[in-house]
């Protein structure tokens, strides 16, 4: 494929591989939402399920739940995202169309964080920005609320209005008493929560950046406040180096971040508290893991402006993408106790736990990731050239495929037994078998979509029963007899090492 990836490159290239189709295509599609196809759907998965392993199963401290997606209408009054969760929206005089006011002022070249009506309102005026579509003068501001509305009952009334949940947090918040009392439970401690939800976006756009239907990966971790840094686990992350660009640097207009330890951040008191500063580490560790690439990342904290209603303070995890830069692809924040406080204070429940022989409202982070940003990023940072060759130099962990199995010729014995091998490894891999077209072609095809092993029936497996085992990264080929393969091909994958060698 490409020189330089664009996000136009990366877009057709999922779509014409099977990862992503636009959703509704053979109707037109219908914005900000795609579907997954048959890679994308593997490489969800591999992607979840590594989440839930690393972030749940492997901890004593965290343990997960399954929400709703239609929600209490009363959790969004006190969450406050039926007051705050709007952006603001104008509309062309002229042709009636509806744009997102900041993305506007963003493609104007205004640095936008976040601003109040009136100053959208004045550098629209002052920049002269006009419709892009046709021209026509804009609107005033108004803002816009990001939340879907349903009706729950045959009745469309405004008591049976509910909404789809905007954010897999609120759901964890609802059920937080009743957790702690069925796990048994002791602070800190953590609940996970992976699913769909949905935002009303009024310019979705950038492929699967922004989306009105997508997934969440979150963990709320609560914290005794006066615990905030008592963190037995900070050792693991301590040590870590991060880029780390501050909130303060920003407004000083400094754009190169600090590189730092965790250790060295929360000691300058750069991060709120040391749990904080453990969240961090661990998603990093994280992203490390599924084979992102660390040096493009880096930890960047929201401007006072920036915060969300309920935030303490926040970083966004940040990829350096090669088609649009550095974007946000998990958030990290401390949101205090505002969640529960503001439950509490709604449903007149007390929920206050024991910790320590007194009662407390514990604080909270929130590690939060969204799924198909993380996709985009494991993508843009797997996409490679490799002599000349398109690569997809996937962490064989979330590859899609693992291993494909090819005869070296399309003829009975060959096709045979290559096609035993194939229900050999499918018991255990995902796998491919393809008989047609050159051998070449057909590995290079695996390497396209990110296969990590390929397997060849040759004149000799005839004679002895080994094939060859080729690695997509540096085409090195071994010889392997047919009764060792799942012993080996599990050897290779668990030890894999990875590089991203990203040229593109
Ligand atoms: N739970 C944080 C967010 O949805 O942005």
């Amino acid at each position: 494929m490409l020189q330089a990836l664009t996000l136009e490159d990366l877009t057709s290239f999922c779509i014409r591989r099977g990862f992503f189709f636009p959703s509704g295509r053979i109707y037109g599609g219908l914005r900000g939402f795609f579907d997954y196809g048959p890679l994308g759907a593997e490489l969800r998965r591999e992607i979840l399920d590594d989440w839930w392993y690393y972030f749940v199963r492997r901890r004593e401290d965290v343990v997960g739940i399954h929400g709703c997606i239609i929600t209490h209408p009363r959790t969004w009054e006190a969450s406050g995202h039926l007051e705050s969760f709007f952006d603001y929206l104008v509309t062309c005089s002229r042709c009636g169309r509806d744009f997102r006011a900041d993305h506007l002022l963003e493609d104007a070249g205004v640095k936008v964080v976040e601003l109040t009506a009136e100053e959208i309102s004045r550098l629209i005026r002052e920049k002269g920005v006009r419709c892009p579509e046709c021209g026509g003068e804009l609107s005033e501001p108004v803002p816009f609320n990001l939340m879907f509305t349903t009706y729950v009952g045959p009745k469309r009334t405004r008591a049976s209005e509910a909404y789809l949940r905007p954010e897999t947090a609120q759901l964890i918040f609802l059920n937080f008493k009743d957790v702690y009392y069925a796990s048994r439970l002791k602070l800190p401690f953590g609940i996970a929560q992976v699913g769909k939800v949905f935002r009303n976006e009024i310019s979705p756009r950038n492929f699967l950046f922004r989306l009105r239907e997508f997934e969440q990966m979150e963990i709320e971790y609560f914290v005794n406040p006066r615990k905030m840094d008592d963190c037995p686990l900070f050792k693991d992350v301590a040590d870590m180096e991060v880029q780390l660009l501050t909130a303060e640097r920003q407004e000083k207009g400094l754009e190169e971040p600090l590189r730092i330890t965790l250790e060295e951040a929360w000691e300058e008191g750069l991060i709120s508290c040391k749990w904080h500063a453990y969240w961090i580490g661990e998603s990093l560790r994280w992203l490390e893991r599924i084979g992102i690439s660390l040096e493009r990342i880096r930890v960047r904290e929201h401007v006072k402006t920036e915060l969300a209603h309920y935030a303490i303070q926040t970083f966004d995890i940040e990829y350096n993408f090669p088609f649009m830069g550095w974007k946000e692809i998990e958030g990290v924040s401390n949101r205090g106790d505002y969640d529960l406080r503001r439950h509490q204070q709604y449903s007149g429940k007390d929920l206050a736990v024991e910790d320590d022989g007194e009662k407390v409202l514990p604080h909270v982070i929130e590690p939060s990731f969204g799924l198909e940003r993380i996709i985009l990023a494991a993508l843009a940072d797997a996409y490679t050239l490799i002599k000349g060759r398109p690569v997809l130099s996937l962490h064989p962990r979330i590859a899609p495929v693992k291993v494909a199995v090819f005869p070296i010729v399309n003829k009975p014995d060959f096709t045979r037994k290559a096609r035993e091998v194939y229900h050999m490894v499918k018991e255990h891999y995902t796998a491919i078998y393809d008989e047609k077209g050159t051998i070449g072609k057909r590995y290079f095809k695996a390497d396209e979509i990110g296969v990590p092993l390929a397997i060849t029936i040759d004149g000799k497996t005839l004679e002895d029963d080994t094939v060859t085992v080729r690695f997509r990264d540096t085409r090195e080929q071994i010889r392997v007899h047919t009764s060792q393969l799942i012993q080996k091909i599990r050897e290779i994958l668990e030890n894999w090492h990875h590089h991203t060698t990203r040229k593109t």
